[in-house]
């Protein structure tokens, strides 16, 4: 049962330690959040769950970490200095700002009903800086919108030095940053945020194929992170609402506290980008319309081994947003449970490979030093197993403790009590689904949280084949 609200959602967030605003003791920055203990755990785990869907577990990408900061010609050349726009209409009154293609009537101000409302006026989304002391429009940068355009600009860094042969990919993980009219619902729509994407090139004319087999591997991979193919909208997008890049696109749209809303996008994005950055684009024949490219000093073509003709292949695009997917997958895993008896607990039923604490290790007694001191041995035993994050809980109280360790989605709480250290060498072991507690040997613990982590895994992966 996923959150009722966003509000829901975001007082947990807040409460215990997953996402802050930014800023927040100078009266917050808009649009951006900061991760606190809990977010940065769950955020790379997602990160991590992405990297080895994406490239370990296969033998046709590579990765990639690019600067964030970018060449101004690759923003001039990919078409976002000149396309990437939002028509912006400012209340002079109320001073709101509004998106105009959001808008059912430009002439009126949304939020104060004034008329006195500017025409719609073209707004870049990038953030401009300038490189170096100076400055100038030589030294004028941006911080990347997208990750893609840096992939681009490696292409034939990456066929050279990899040796690899279309069709393969290259994945990108990192920050993008868009300077948008208006930053909402909490984390979903904001400035300053991360992206997955990968590009994966092919020869033209099997492109929509890739297309095909790009959508149901991102559905599979979204269902293995505990979102269900029926709460996912897959979204034909119209042609004239297609990207200026791409020839067809699909969005999965999931079910989000404010309704269906774009988690991925999935883009054919044919030889735009490549033709865009390419030199000496009339040696090939290119499909996409692009601009005149001067400035180039690399040809990111493949040689056909067939027909023995050079190409610039074509690329499928499944980007995601790292952001939305963290909110995602805590809303599908918010849970309230009644207990009976007028009791009730809020759970997060994270997959396990997504909990930020995978073992929480609780002495009975706070600041006891015999139970302590074997609760630390146990939390370093089991944190060499490179799970993640072992949380040692020096807090006393256990009720509170599996209620505060519910909230968070730790799948496993162990304690340390005082047979424990007297009588029988055991812990108490602890299930956050079911809440069934049992006893088993220290000398079986390892095991045991190896075994349920690695089971946890297998039965995602057949769920979603
Ligand atoms: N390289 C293609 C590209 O950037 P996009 O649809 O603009 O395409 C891809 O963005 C994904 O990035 C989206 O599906 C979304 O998950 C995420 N995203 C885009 N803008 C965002 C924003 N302002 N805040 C949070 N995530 C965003």
């Amino acid at each position: 049962m996923p959150a009722k609200s966003m509000d829901e959602l975001v007082s947990l967030c807040k409460r215990r330690g997953f996402i802050f605003q930014s800023a927040d003791i100078y009266g917050g920055l808009k649009g951006m959040y900061d991760f606190g203990p809990l977010g940065v755990e769950l955020k790379n785990n997602l990160k991590d769950a992405w990297w080895r869907s994406m490239v370990y577990e296969r033998d046709d990408v590579e990765g990639l970490d690019s600067s964030i900061i970018g060449h101004k010609l690759m923003f001039t050349y990919s078409g976002h200095t000149e396309t990437f726009n939002d028509p912006l209409v400012e209340c002079k009154d109320c001073h709101a700002r509004m998106r105009a293609d959001h808008m059912k009537d430009t002439s009126v101000c949304e939020q104060c009903g004034s008329t006195n409302v500017t025409e719609p006026r073209v707004f870049n989304l990038m953030f401009k800086t300038n490189i170096g002391p100076i400055e100038s429009e030589d030294s004028v940068g941006y911080l990347r919108p997208e990750t893609a355009q840096h992939i681009f600009a490696n292409f034939k860094n990456v066929v050279d030095s990899t040796a690899r042969k279309v069709p393969f990919g290259i994945a990108q993980m990192g920050k993008a940053f868009r300077n948008e009219i208006i930053a909402r619902n909490f984390i979903f729509r904001v400035r300053e945020f991360e992206q997955m994407e990968l590009e994966f090139f092919v020869k033209p004319g099997e492109d929509e194929k890739w297309h095909e087999y790009w959508l149901e591997e991102r559905l599979k991979w979204w269902e293995e992170q505990g979102l269900p193919r029926d709460k996912i909208n897959v979204l034909d997008v119209p042609d004239d609402d297609l990207a200026h890049y791409a020839k067809r696109t699909y969005d999965l749209e999931y079910k989000y506290p404010h309704g269906h809303d774009e988690i991925e996008g999935i883009a054919n994005r044919t030889d735009y980008d490549l033709g865009n950055h390419t030199k000496a684009q009339n040696e090939f024949d290119l499909t996409a319309e692009v601009h005149e490219n001067k400035d180039s000093n690399s040809k990111l073509a493949v040689l056909d081994d067939e027909s023995k003709k050079w190409y610039v292949p074509y690329v499928i695009e499944p980007s995601a947003g790292v952001e939305r997917g963290v909110l995602a997958v805590m809303n599908e895993a918010y849970t309230e449970e009644d207990l009976g008896d007028g009791k009730s607990r809020i759970v997060l039923k994270f997959k396990p490979h997504l909990a930020p604490i995978k073992v929480a290790v609780i002495p009975l007694k706070k600041n006891h030093d015999g139970l302590g001191a074997k609760a630390r041995e146990i939390k370093n035993t089991l944190q060499a197993l490179g799970l993640g994050r072992i949380l040692f809980e020096n807090t006393g109280n256990i009720g509170k403790a599996y209620r505060r360790h519910d909230e968070v989605g730790t799948p496993i709480c162990v304690t340390v009590d005082f047979d424990t250290i007297e009588s029988d060498n055991a812990v108490t072991i602890r299930d956050r689904d079911t809440m069934e507690q049992k006893r088993i040997k220290i000398d079986e613990l390892e095991d045991f949280v190896k075994d349920f982590y690695q089971a946890a895994q297998s039965r995602d992966s057949k769920a979603a084949a």
